[in-house]
C-alpha cells in the first residue's frame, strides 16, 4: 500500500513556488507552465481586461516599448511606477478602469514595476507556457493546473524582489486547490499554503491587519477599492495565456 502510494506521488508533475523574482534562476522554467502572479495589481488587471472582451494584453517591461507599441498596433498605453500612473500613458494599472464599455475589442499595452517584468524575466529564462493569474481568475487558474497535467511554476512578481503577502496567499490558495494532484517537496508552497490557511475567508482584513506593505502604499493613494476587488476570488474568471507578445484568452 505505502510502494502504491510513492508510486502514485512519483508519477505526478511537481509544484513549485518562487516567493520573489530574485529566485526565478533555480528553477527550470522550460519544461514548466509558469504561472506569473501579481495580485495588486498588475494580473488582477489582465484578467479583468481580458474577461471584458479587450482582444489582448501586450505586457512589455519598460515604458518606451510601451508607448512605441501603442503607435504601432494603436492599442491603449497603461501602466505605472511605484503603483501611480506615469506621464507618458495613457492609463493606470488599476483593474477597474478596464470594464467592457472602454475595453472590449481593445488592445492594452501594460507595463508595470513588478508583474510585467517578471513576465519579460520567464521568457528570457526559457519559459514557453506562461499564463498570469490572481484571485480575480483563480478558479481559470486552477483548472488549467489540473487538466493540463504538467510540471507547475507558481511565480510571484512580489515588490521589487521583496516578498510580498498577497501573492504568497494567491500561491497559497492554488496550493490548496491542486495539492492533490502534484508532488509539492517545496518550503515555499508549504509556507504559501500556511499564510492562505491562516489568513481566512477575509483576505482584506488580513493584508490589513499584517500591514502588508503594497496595501499601505496603494490605499495611501485611495485604491482601497482597487484592493477589495483584486483580493475577491474569480471576478474575471479566464485564463490569460501568452504568446508572441500578446496575453488573450486560453
Ligand atoms: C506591479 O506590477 O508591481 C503592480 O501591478 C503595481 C500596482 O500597480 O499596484
Amino acid at each position: 500500500m505505502q510502494i502504491e502510494c510513492l508510486k502514485m506521488t512519483a508519477n505526478k508533475p511537481t509544484l513549485y513556488t518562487i516567493l520573489s523574482p530574485a529566485l526565478l534562476n533555480l528553477y527550470d522554467t522550460h519544461h514548466s507552465v509558469v504561472v506569473i502572479i501579481d495580485v495588486l495589481r498588475a494580473t488582477s488587471t489582465i484578467a479583468t481586461a481580458l474577461y471584458n472582451g479587450a482582444e489582448t494584453v501586450m505586457p512589455v517591461d519598460s515604458l518606451e516599448k510601451c508607448i512605441a507599441l501603442g503607435k504601432s498596433t494603436g492599442g491603449i498605453t497603461a501602466g505605472e511606477r511605484e503603483g501611480r500612473v506615469i506621464e507618458g500613458l495613457q492609463h493606470g494599472n488599476s483593474p477597474l478602469e478596464y470594464h467592457r464599455e472602454f475595453i472590449k475589442n481593445k488592445t492594452l499595452v501594460l507595463t508595470t514595476t513588478n508583474g510585467t517584468k517578471l513576465l519579460h524575466m520567464a521568457l528570457e529564462s526559457g519559459a514557453e507556457n506562461i499564463v498570469t493569474g490572481a484571485f480575480s481568475n483563480l478558479s481559470a487558474v486552477v483548472g488549467h493546473l489540473i487538466s493540463r497535467q504538467q510540471n507547475v511554476i507558481l511565480a510571484c512578481g512580489a515588490w521589487k524582489d521583496r516578498i510580498n503577502i498577497e501573492d504568497t496567499l494567491f500561491a497559497g490558495a492554488v496550493v490548496d486547490r491542486v495539492k492533490g494532484h502534484f508532488q509539492i517537496d517545496c518550503d515555499a508552497s508549504s509556507i504559501a499554503h500556511s499564510v492562505y490557511t491562516e489568513a481566512g475567508p477575509d483576505l482584506f482584513s488580513y493584508v490589513k491587519t499584517k500591514h502588508a506593505s503594497h496595501y499601505i502604499r496603494l490605499s495611501s493613494y485611495g485604491l482601497e477599492e482597487d484592493i477589495r476587488y483584486c483580493l475577491t476570488p474569480d471576478t474575471a474568471n479566464v485564463l490569460p495565456v501568452y504568446s508572441n507578445g500578446k496575453l488573450s484568452v486560453g
